[in-house]
């Protein structure tokens, strides 16, 4: 969330982007620390762990083609295409930087590059909404299974109010790439 918060600022443009939000986040303390232990790790460890439960576990779509059962596959297939992206992602980015350190001075007009191809664009696009349905049903499951929301209705309710909360951060995310877009 908190990352397609701050590449929603690329509306404001290079300038903007390249020294308030870059140059803030380039500057903090523990950078290596925190990108390895808050971001790699968890993401490695939930992409392994997902990978295990992918194997163990069944749904048969085809004998009850209920919704949820439907979101069960999507959130397994969403899962497998969002690790594919976040390799392509984090190598256009965060390892590409590191072979061309100029790239730092101008992350704003390397994405502008990058997004004007059609074809990374809509990479963009189907990373951008895999991510946010994976998030939404994620969270709805999750309630479930802690015994939040116990009732046939408070899961009703709350998957509207999860899949509202996709909607949001998708728009989010769509604004975000039409800003590098400019
Ligand atoms: C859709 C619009 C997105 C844009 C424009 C975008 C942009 C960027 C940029 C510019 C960086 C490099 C930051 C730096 O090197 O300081 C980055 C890094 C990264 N992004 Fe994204 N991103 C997007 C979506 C996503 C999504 C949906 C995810 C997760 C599912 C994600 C995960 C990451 C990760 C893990 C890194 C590496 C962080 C690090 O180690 O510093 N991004 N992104």
């Amino acid at each position: 969330m908190f990352h397609l918060w701050e590449n929603s600022q690329s509306r404001f443009g290079s300038e903007h982007y390249n020294i308030k939000v870059v140059g803030w986040l380039q500057e903090l303390n523990y950078l290596p620390f925190l990108e390895i232990f808050v971001i790699a790790l968890p993401i490695l460890f939930h992409a392994g762990y997902g990978l295990h439960i992918l194997t163990s576990g069944k749904s048969e779509l085809r004998r009850f083609p209920f919704l949820h059962n439907g979101f069960y596959w999507l959130q397994r297939l969403s899962g497998i295409g969002i690790l594919l992206f976040l390799l392509a992602h984090v190598g256009m980015t965060r390892i590409w930087v590191m072979w061309e350190p100029s790239i730092k001075q101008d992350l704003f007009g390397h994405m502008h590059m990058l997004l004007n191809d059609p074809w990374i664009l809509s990479l963009y696009v189907i990373g951008l909404l895999l991510s946010v349905i994976h998030l939404g049903n994620g969270l709805w499951t999750m309630a479930i299974s802690w015994g939040v929301t116990v009732t046939p209705r408070s899961q009703q309710l709350s998957f509207y109010a999860f899949m509202g909360l996709s909607l949001l951060l998708a728009a989010m995310g769509l604004h975000g790439l039409w800003g590098f877009l400019q």
